[in-house]
């Protein structure tokens, strides 16, 4: 599974790419408000960090401007993935971009419907929200589930990129149901490092080790 950040915080960016960590990003308005920066300045910064697909959202709601404003942000970089709303406008502006050539991600996604028209319409990656359904009581993981049986079924080749992951939990989920890649924010990444019997058992090693009066530099 592929590991896209889903923030702006060029900081946090570098961090993990540094540690290989990050195959793509993923940014929405909210993210872009939350770093205080220029949508084009910061998303060029962050492409100059990341190799893999940078995901940035139009604002527009009807189609022709959503394709205006997703060329645009496809001319920050070559890694571009325009993100437009899971809308028939957006599924129309989907179809014309990946027509002529751009990644399109179709985010805010909540129904198997709504993932089978994005596939339809030639939607490089599909972002179904888990979080936000599990704050409904609805199963958010049975979503990316059913997604996977359905572009199985027929082999659609886009992408189910699982978002609004909020634990750990969520990424190790999602890797075995089979999205092809999970976008989560930083601290749930560094989060999946962590188990208290790793800080048990190390604290234990480091006793016993203080025992022995070696050093090793
Ligand atoms: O980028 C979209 C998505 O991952 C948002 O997550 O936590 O705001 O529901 P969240």
């Amino acid at each position: 599974m592929k590991f896209f950040v889903d923030t702006a915080d060029v900081d946090a960016i570098r961090e993990l790419h540094d540690l290989g960590m990050v195959d793509g990003v993923t940014t929405n308005p909210s993210l872009i408000l939350k770093s205080g920066r220029d949508i084009l300045e910061v998303t060029k910064e962050i492409c100059s960090i990341v190799e893999g697909p940078v995901s940035a959202e139009v604002v527009a709601v009807d189609a022709d401007a959503m394709i205006a404003e997703g060329r645009k942000l496809a001319g920050i970089a070559e890694n571009i993935a325009v993100k437009v709303p899971l809308t028939w406008a957006g599924l129309k502006a989907c179809k014309v971009l990946t027509d002529e050539g751009r990644m399109v991600n179709v985010t805010l996604c909540f129904s198997a419907n709504q993932a089978l028209l994005a596939a339809k319409a030639g939607a490089t990656f599909i972002s179904p929200f888990i979080g936000r359904l599990d704050d409904m009581n609805i199963d958010g993981l049975e979503l990316i589930s059913d997604i996977r049986i359905i572009y199985d079924n027929y082999g659609f080749e886009t992408q189910i990129l699982a978002a609004s992951i909020r634990s750990a939990n969520h990424m190790s989920e999602a890797a075995k149901i089979g999205a092809d890649v999970a976008t989560a924010p930083p601290n749930v990444i560094k989060a999946m490092a962590g188990h208290p019997l790793t800080d048990k058992g190390l604290a234990q090693f480091l006793k016993d080790w203080e025992k022995t009066g070696q050093k090793i530099l």
